[in-house]
């Protein structure tokens, strides 16, 4: 008899202190309204997606749970555009543990959960701060800071944001920018030490206008914590151009969003939506808006994950 399990999770994006996050510093993130889900099928003829990093992934998740990785069939939809900081590494991360999980049998808490998706995300990231892992992994909006145990808070935004995605099409990876970084780092202590505090100071004060409401001091700081990314070396002059087609189109802020080098922008949308997204593709990008809801929360979804025999 073959069995039949399911996991699903959201992507993410980082509202403001990607980067600094790496060096203690706190980082705001969302999950986004679009999903990867992990179907796994045991008794059937097995059958892998043909890249050697998920191969790794699947092999190491399944191990830690006692699942034999041989017998497995694994199949991946997604709606999350890959690589391109959105999160698709950390959704794959945490549906494949949670539909293992559930082929095994076994319920994790919320935290086992994320500890093994951390694990199974340093195969495609080096190692992490666990922040994509962690926004996926709740839903809705957070509060995270690198420690062990991470810190892990759950935001309530005073409005629901509007915002828009939009994708530069440049190849990037997260290790690229996060190592030359940390070069930079280690070249120079101090002044960088400085910055990132600085970051961080960003962060917790996008904290409070979150938190209260007050969008538009919000984007002055998306576009603050921007300017500073630039200065880190990680943006690039198509991720500035976007930004300022966006700006330019009404946007309250825009920054990149995730390690930079490429991917993707995000924009905060003026009350009424302002013309954010139409002049982003008419200037070739993809774009597409995106509601951070005041309550959402994952494990309130129910798609989450799913077994059948
Ligand atoms: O994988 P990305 O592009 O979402 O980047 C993750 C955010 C970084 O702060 C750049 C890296 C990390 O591990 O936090």
């Amino acid at each position: 008899m073959s069995r039949h399990a399911t996991g699903s999770a959201p992507g993410k994006i980082i509202l403001l202190g990607e980067h600094s996050v790496v060096f203690g510093e706190p980082a705001i993130a969302a999950a986004i309204d679009r999903r990867l889900e992990v179907s796994l099928r045991v008794g059937g003829e097995p059958a892998m997606p043909s890249d050697s990093r998920i191969e790794r992934a699947v092999v190491l998740a399944a191990t830690d749970l006692g699942v034999d990785a041989n017998d497995l069939s694994v199949e991946i939809t997604s709606d999350i555009p890959p690589a391109c900081g959105l999160g698709s590494s950390a959704a794959f991360s945490l549906a494949l543990v949670r539909a293992l999980a559930s082929l095994a049998d076994r319920t994790l808490s919320a935290e086992d959960v994320r500890r093994r998706a951390s694990r199974v995300e340093d195969v495609f990231h080096g190692t992490a701060s666990g922040v994509d892992v962690a926004a996926s992994a709740e839903g809705g909006v957070v509060w995270f800071e690198r420690a062990d145990p991470p810190r892990l808070e759950r935001l309530r935004p005073g409005k629901p944001l509007e915002l828009v995605v939009a994708l530069s099409g440049e190849v990037r990876s997260t290790a690229g920018p996060v190592s030359r970084l940390r070069a930079r780092h280690a070249a120079r202590p101090d002044l960088y030490g400085r910055f990132f505090r600085l970051a961080g100071d960003l962060v917790r004060s996008g904290r409070e206008a979150l938190t209260s409401g007050d969008l538009e001091a919000f984007g002055q700081l998306m576009d603050a914590a921007q300017g500073l990314l630039n200065a880190f070396g990680v943006s690039t002059p198509t991720l500035e151009r976007m930004i300022g087609i966006a700006r330019g189109a009404g946007a309250l802020g825009a920054k990149l969003s995730g390690a930079g080098g490429g991917g993707a922008i995000i924009a905060l949308a003026p009350a009424g939506g302002g013309t954010i997204v139409r002049d982003l593709r008419e200037a070739g990008f993809e774009a597409f808006p995106t509601r951070i809801d005041r309550d959402r929360r994952e494990d309130e979804d129910d798609r989450s994950n799913r077994r059948s025999a």
